[in-house]
């Protein structure tokens, strides 16, 4: 059957009707039922960071819809049948089946490394794909979409793509700096310039049919400028889905490629009509793919669809690239960063969360190793790790690991920016695939806690306080963290796993979206495990030349080494001899005693600028915990001195009355981290 509008029902595979409203239906995001895709990769070369970027961020989406209590289907995939595929697989002196067979098993062990849940991974080499793809194209074939014709032009092989003069750069593959072939053959057509009007209707009935806004726009553009009928076979090949009326001709791989998203959930199959899985899951919610292919998933897609009687997807997502000095990563120009190497660094929860956060979801984003371990020491080590750090050693010190919410226990403001940032996190975050700014509000309860602690000082209650007052300050600050680990399960899985067996919640079953609510009653017993995340010392502003990671060190670990040198000789000097000394007004991210030692403290600390770390023997007048968020002042240009195994990076002034314990120099107002002290 030929559309004749957009309007009426239409048939799928199986002969059941369907309405165009169900894709509607599939776009809303309190949905029961949530079936996304990512694009399937090529296999001539092993992912690298701009794919595995696609991958995890579907991930996230997915484990998003899990957690709200969806029925998800989660399909990934590899795209075999590309010439590029076929030509390593020979240069390697292999089957092509066996190379993709290896491929595969490489592709998945990257996938599960960095705990990418699919359910399902199809492969266009399955036979379940190669009968979706000859139901597809019959049928197509049938209402007279497909006709015979001659293919002369350009053609990039690594696009795998027919190329217009207009779309070529000195000659050259814009995306792939290369030089198309030039080729003349036999190809049968598809009558993609009768779909414009229909496609035109489609997105403006569906407005939220191709996000962003900036790729919608793109798409509009294109098709008002009109559409050429599009090649879709390839003549004297023999790696390929052979055309179901001509044996001679293979599928043209991208009209191969994209029924993948149908075939895995079974179009094509012989299931009775209303029992299969393709009525269960299609259409499918989201398409999840890089913006160099969204006019093969928004032009010809839909119109390959509409000429089969297919239901359309609700969505398709393009996201912007992971970019190595400002191009697009990618193997063939020499600019890939293996995922495994980013996962080595760290594991892959806090990859995950910095390609996540830091990139806005739909544009493009620079990766840096200093970026990456910088983001690492504030959102990580100084932030989320400092709030477990301090929720479960005060818990063990204050109160015997055990946390009870007293009775009548009210959190106040607390718990009201806490419900304010769940809210934001799924409305203006995660159901408008925003996913830094869901990222960021799941943050935002973070620092929620971090403020609970600062202002209700538990070490001071500890020694002087009521002991009601002691319990609602960490248990509210251990509310906060339990919060934010459930907002951010979606983004690093296993660390909030972790978070939460610390918290004494674990075993509960997998996390629902009912645990955002914030508890006013319960006990929970935690566990003091130490850094989940060490800080490393990183020179901020100081950037690496190459794609290597930086040499850094884990400040955490112990080191024992010879103490400190002595400080300089005094005596009256000049103004510009004190104008040498560059005294700075730093804030305390982070702060620990320091191990067998009575006096000294090791500082991690803002300077505006960069982030140090610094040791001060102040241990014997402060705890701790309440110098984090303080201002002082030290002296930022002192060379470095290993104290207790430990390298200090600046001094902190005190005053040191004898015999008596030091103090710190305050301000009246806290002043802007590196502001100059004279
Ligand atoms: N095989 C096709 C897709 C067919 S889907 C029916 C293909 N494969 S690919 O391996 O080249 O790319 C797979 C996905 O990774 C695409 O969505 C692509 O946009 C994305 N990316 C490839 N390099 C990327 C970056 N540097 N950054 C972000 N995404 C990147 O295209």
């Amino acid at each position: 059957m030929h559309l004749a509008s957009d309007e009426p029902d239409v048939q799928d595979a199986g002969g059941s009707a369907i309405k165009w409203a169900f894709a509607v239906y599939a776009a809303t995001p309190d949905m029961a039922r949530y079936y996304l895709t990512t694009a399937i990769d090529y296999v001539n070369n092993r992912p690298h960071l701009g794919t595995a970027y696609e991958k995890v961020a579907a991930d996230v989406i997915a484990r998003y819809h899990r957690l709200r209590g969806d029925d998800v289907r989660f399909v990934m995939g590899n795209d075999e049948h590309s010439q590029n595929v076929f030509k390593r697989a020979r240069d390697l002196g292999m089957e092509p089946l066996a190379y993709c067979d290896r491929m595969e098993h490489e592709f998945r062990a990257v996938w599960q490394r960095l705990n990418v849940s699919f359910d399902d991974f199809i492969r266009t080499t399955e036979p379940r794909h190669k009968a979706a793809v000859q139901a597809l194209v019959r049928k197509s074939f049938e209402v007279g979409d497909i006709y015979e014709g001659v293919y002369e032009g350009w053609y990039c092989v690594s696009c795998e793509a027919f190329k217009q003069e207009k779309d070529l750069v000195d000659g050259l593959c814009p995306i792939h700096q290369t030089k198309p072939d030039w080729i003349k053959e036999k190809n049968f057509f598809f009558r993609l310039s009768a779909y414009r009007d229909r496609l035109l209707a489609h997105y403006a009935q569906h407005p939220a049919f191709v996000q962003p806004e900036s790729r919608r726009n793109e798409m509009l553009r294109l098709l008002e400028a009109g559409l050429d009928d599009i090649s879709v076979s390839r003549a004297g090949q023999s790696w390929g889905i052979p055309l179901p009326f001509d044996e001679s001709s293979v599928v043209y791989v991208w009209f191969d490629a994209l029924v993948n998203y149908i075939a895995a959930v079974g179009y094509g199959d012989s299931s009775p009509a209303g029992t299969s899985a393709f009525d269960l899951w299609w259409p499918a919610s989201l398409h999840l793919v890089g913006k160099d292919i969204t006019r093969f998933h928004c032009v010809v897609w839909p119109a390959m669809l509409m000429s089969a009687g297919v239901a359309l997807p609700a969505c398709v997502f393009g996201h912007g690239w992971v970019l190595t000095k400002g191009q697009k990563m990618s193997k063939s120009l020499g600019t890939s960063v293996d995922p495994l190497d980013a996962v080595e660094r760290f594991g892959p929860d806090p990859l995950r969360l910095y390609l996540t956060k830091e990139i806005v979801f739909g544009d493009d984003g620079e990766f840096t190793w200093d970026r990456f371990e910088e983001k690492y020491n504030a959102d990580l080590a100084n932030n989320l790790g400092n709030l477990v750090n301090r929720v479960t050693s005060m818990a063990e010190r204050y109160r015997g690991s055990v946390l009870r919410a007293p009775a009548g226990s009210d959190a106040g403001v607390y718990s009201e920016q806490a419900r304010a940032a769940v809210d934001r996190y799924a409305a203006d975050g995660m159901d408008q695939y925003k996913l830094h700014a869901a990222a960021a509000e799941a943050m935002a309860v973070v620092d929620v806690g971090n403020k609970i602690i600062a202002e209700g000082e538990p070490w001071k209650l500890a020694k002087t306080g009521s002991t009601a007052e002691l319990d609602k300050v960490l248990w509210n600050a251990s509310e906060a963290l339990r919060l934010a680990a459930v907002l951010l399960t979606p983004f690093m899985p296993a660390s909030c796993e972790e978070i939460l067996a610390r918290l004494g919640e674990r075993p509960r079953g997998p996390v629902t979206w009912a645990d955002t609510a914030w508890r006013r009653q319960g006990e929970r017993s935690v566990q003091n495990k130490g850094a989940m995340w060490p800080r490393l010392d990183v020179k901020v502003g100081v950037k690496s030349e190459t794609n290597e990671p930086k040499e850094t060190h884990v400040t955490d670990q112990p080191n024992p080494q010879p103490a400190a040198q002595p400080a300089a000789a005094d005596g009256r000097i000049s103004i510009d001899e004190f104008m040498k000394i560059d005294l700075r007004v730093a804030r305390v991210l982070a702060a620990e005693r320091v191990p067998n030692s009575k006096k000294l403290i090791k500082l991690s600390i803002d300077l505006g600028t960069e982030q140090r770390t610094v040791v001060a023997g102040i241990a014997e007048a402060y705890e701790a915990d309440a110098l984090v968020g303080r201002h002082v002042a030290i002296v930022a240009n002192l060379k470095p001195a290993k104290l207790m195994g430990i390298e200090s990076n600046g001094m902190v002034l005190a005053a040191s009355p004898d015999g008596g314990k030091p103090m710190l120099v305050a301000f009246d107002t806290p002043p802007e981290p590196g502001t100059r002290v004279r």
